[in-house]
């Protein structure tokens, strides 16, 4: 699919159909006017009769005679006074889907949002359509959807700035739903070390691997528990992102399940099928990673992947286990289906130890995440407040939902060992934020600025959601891709 900024002359255009988007209560005049006034009556008769109710995802469309284009697709944007990116996004995946429905090959855009907006909303609308084409279907025979070839939006060619950042954004995002929706027959730790060796040759960065040896050197105890049950030996992967003269010092660290069956404590199984997503905090590191290094930031980005598959071989780690971590803290092993903080807290050792000023780790840790917050919004934790907020309000503005959960020490307690420090579980309640304070325990107290995602939900869907199709979504990627350039002052 390739987008082109064609200029705001209609008469000069031809394809399939023009989109048009419509706020609610708009008086369709409007429309009219720029098409051209015979169409207008026609038009609005046509919306009188089918009672198009111009909410977001709402769609319609109507055949056209005597212009350059065969259809005009209608697009509900909502009440104008309520019109976020996010709106734009569905609004413009919606007219994708109903484009692939009619077998339409070149489509027209007006350029959504822009008078709410300006020109920026040229990359949510382009965001919207990319997000919204993906779909998983490298395993399947036959495709049956049809594909839209190319899309026109209306607005000048000075703008392409944005066009190439809205792309940049999806295909990433993209990039890691790919990795995430691949099968844990597919990728394994090694695979994702494979990977993120591919990416640091391809972009310039430094990569590197540790294997099981080395993690013994390196005293990476958890990793080597959460791996020993497997065939497939577990791995550490550090890929760095390094310019001349780095001005500041960020960590990203991503959970690499490939798959989580739970170990000896066996997923029932209703809750292991979906467990490849496991690896989608790796798979959003490595997608963010690639990205990154295309835009030559002045920061130093360090990506970090504890990898490793959680099965219950006959070396498998078992409950009443002890690990005694790098940083001197014993761990008893309660159920070693809470694997993630085990791997994670040897990331967030090796992270502390190269002294960041910020570290994010995202992690699909706990079904209680989901309990908590529902399917759609992930966790979000940090011991900095205004670091939080700052997540917050860019994830509302990628249409990544994110709710901040409190590190509340009242619960420590909950997971207090009897033969070590501390255990891999608390109780059924309050689960996320155990899960949070556990990983808490290996972050070094003089890390100021860390924050932690439970992406359990929106990593992965079960059903189609917004602008997703079933499977991976790649969040939290356009959020922290975000950030960081706004950190880097590449965007203000
Ligand atoms: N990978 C799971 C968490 C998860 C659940 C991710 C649903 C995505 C969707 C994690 O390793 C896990 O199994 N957590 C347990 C922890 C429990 C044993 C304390 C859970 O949430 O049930
Ligand atoms: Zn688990
Ligand atoms: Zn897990």
């Amino acid at each position: 699919m390739d987008f082109f900024l064609v200029g705001t002359k209609l008469e000069d255009l031809k394809g399939d159909a023009i989109v048009i988007g419509v706020y609610k209560g708009m008086k369709l005049s409007h429309i009219g006017e720029r098409l051209n006034h015979i169409l207008e009556k026609k038009l609005t008769n046509f919306l009188k009769n089918i009672a198009f109710k111009a909410e977001v995802e709402n769609v319609t469309f109507m055949p056209l005679e005597k212009t350059g284009f065969n259809y005009v697709l209608l697009t509900g944007l909502g009440e104008k006074e309520k019109l976020g990116p996010d709106e734009i996004r569905r609004a413009s995946a919606s007219i994708l889907k109903k484009a692939k429905e009619l077998k339409l090959k070149n489509i027209s855009y007006e350029n959504l949002g822009n008078d709410v907006f300006g020109e920026r909303s040229i990359e949510w609308l382009v965001e919207g359509v990319l997000l919204g084409d993906y779909r998983f279907k490298k395993y399947k025979k036959e495709d049956e959807e049809a594909k839209v070839e190319r899309i026109n939006i209306l607005t000048d060619q000075k703008w392409e700035n944005f066009l190439k950042r809205g792309k940049f954004l999806a295909e990433a995002a993209n990039f890691t739903r790919d990795l995430v929706n691949e099968p844990g027959n597919v990728i394994r730790p090694q695979d994702l070390a494979n990977i993120a060796k591919e990416i640091a040759k391809k972009n310039g960065l430094k990569c590197t691997i540790y294997d099981e040896k080395k993690l013994k050197e390196k005293k990476m105890r958890g990793l080597l528990a959460v791996g020993q049950g497997s065939h497939h030996p577990p791995c550490f992967i550090h890929l760095a992102y390094v310019p001349p003269q780095p001005n500041r010092r960020f960590v990203i660290v991503g959970k690499g399940i490939t798959f989580d069956s739970g170990g000896l404590n066996l997923k029932p199984e209703q809750f292991m099928k979906t467990m490849k997503c496991d690896k989608a905090g790796a798979c959003a590191v490595l997608g963010i990673m690639k990205a990154i290094s295309c835009l030559n930031p002045s920061c130093e980005i360090h990506g970090l992947i504890p990898a490793a598959e959680n099965m219950p071989g006959g070396e498998a780690f078992r409950p009443d286990d002890i690990l005694v971590f790098k940083n001197k803290k014993s761990v008893e092993i309660h159920n070693t289906d809470a694997e993630g903080r085990l791997i994670l807290a040897d990331a967030l050792i090796y992270a502390s130890d190269l002294k960041p000023e910020v570290i994010i780790d995202m992690a699909t840790l706990t079904g209680a995440c989901i309990v908590a917050l529902g399917r759609f919004t992930s966790g979000i934790f940090s011991n900095d407040d205004k670091l939080l907020n700052e997540i917050l309000k860019v994830g509302k503005e990628c249409g990544e939902k994110f709710w901040p959960l409190p590190l509340d020490e009242d619960l420590k307690e909950e997971i207090k060992g009897t033969f070590g420090d501390i255990k891999n579980v608390g109780s059924r309640y309050g689960g996320a934020i155990t899960a949070a304070l556990f990983l808490k325990e290996f972050v070094d107290d003089k890390i100021k600025h860390w924050i932690h995602l439970d992406i359990a939900g929106p990593a992965y869907l079960e059903k189609p959601w917004k602008y997703y199709a079933e499977g991976a979504t790649g969040v939290p990627v356009r959020t922290i891709l975000n950030w960081l350039l706004k950190e880097d002052g590449t965007r203000s």
